[in-house]
């Protein structure tokens, strides 16, 4: 037998239901979220879009930011019949670039690529960037060299005075990488960690390590240290992307700048 509410918890059971209420219909609803910071990355992901036109080969970089660069480039080849061919750097962007309808090509079954649009974790008043954030370096610069121009998008925490405070992503062997990663410090005279998740060790897409330098925004020639560190065996490639970068297309406190490299290809 049911027992009889009495008033006192009737009125309190009602006030927990009108709150219910009042908490889900004052909430926005999820869909419509979007932090500031990632309006941003989207703001230059998709204006960096005005580099492309049709005809062209193009390298899709990868990571949050240049993800807005690929989805706008699918809805051009949808919306507007815009005719390009894309190089994926990473199986990340192969994915979304296949889901949005961009055509994919290997890099060695074409001429060349007339742009690469990428994200970068730092990028200093020479345009020198550091990359690897996302774990995609080596494929990155394998398509970035093979690239008549680079054009970057980046919100406005990536710019700094000089490199370095984000750390120096370096893909490395899985084969001893502890020697490596000895062999970094003492080159660096820095702590260097393997990059991992919930303890697992972090794999690229090549199969190998992430190594993150961690060197303080200390990188006043970063010339060299690219050359210094790409001369220990281990090391596959280094996240120090030097005389690359043509363009930042910067996105900041709600405007779009583009930042022209005067030495550049653009
Ligand atoms: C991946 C990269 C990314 O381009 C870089 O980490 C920037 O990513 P995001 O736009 O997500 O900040 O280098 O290896």
């Amino acid at each position: 037998m049911a027992l009889p509410i009495l008033s006192t918890q009737k009125a309190f059971l009602q006030e927990i239901w009108f709150n219910i209420l009042t908490i889900n219909i004052n909430r926005p609803k999820q869909e419509h979220i979007m932090s500031d910071a990632e309006a941003l990355k989207k703001l230059a992901g998709e204006a960096a879009c005005s580099y492309v036109k049709s005809g062209m080969n193009v390298g899709l970089g990868t990571g949050s930011t240049v993800k807005y660069t690929v989805l706008e480039l699918g809805r051009r080849i949808k919306e507007e019949g815009l005719e390009i061919v894309g190089v994926p750097t990473s199986v990340a962007t192969e994915e979304l670039a296949n889901e949005v309808g961009i055509p994919l090509v290997e890099l060695g079954s074409i001429a060349g690529l007339d742009i690469v649009i990428d994200g970068t974790d730092e990028f200093d008043p020479q345009f020198q960037l550091i990359k690897g954030g996302g774990a995609a370096l080596l494929r990155e610069k394998i398509v970035a060299q093979q690239s008549a121009s680079m054009v970057v998008v980046a919100d406005g925490r990536k710019q700094v005075e000089c490199l370095g405070a984000f750390g120096i992503p370096i893909e490395i062997t899985p084969f001893s990488s502890d020697v490596t990663v000895r062999a970094l410090e003492a080159l660096l005279n820095c702590h260097v960690v393997l990059r991992s998740s919930e303890e697992q060790l972090i794999l690229t897409d090549n199969g190998n390590c992430i190594a993150d330098a961690n060197i303080g925004a200390t990188v006043d020639d970063p010339l060299l240290m690219e050359a210094q560190i790409l001369n220990i065996a281990g090391v596959v490639q280094v996240g120090l992307f030097n005389d690359m970068c043509d363009v930042v297309v910067l996105a900041n406190d709600g405007k779009v700048t583009t930042l022209v490299n005067p030495t550049g290809r653009l």
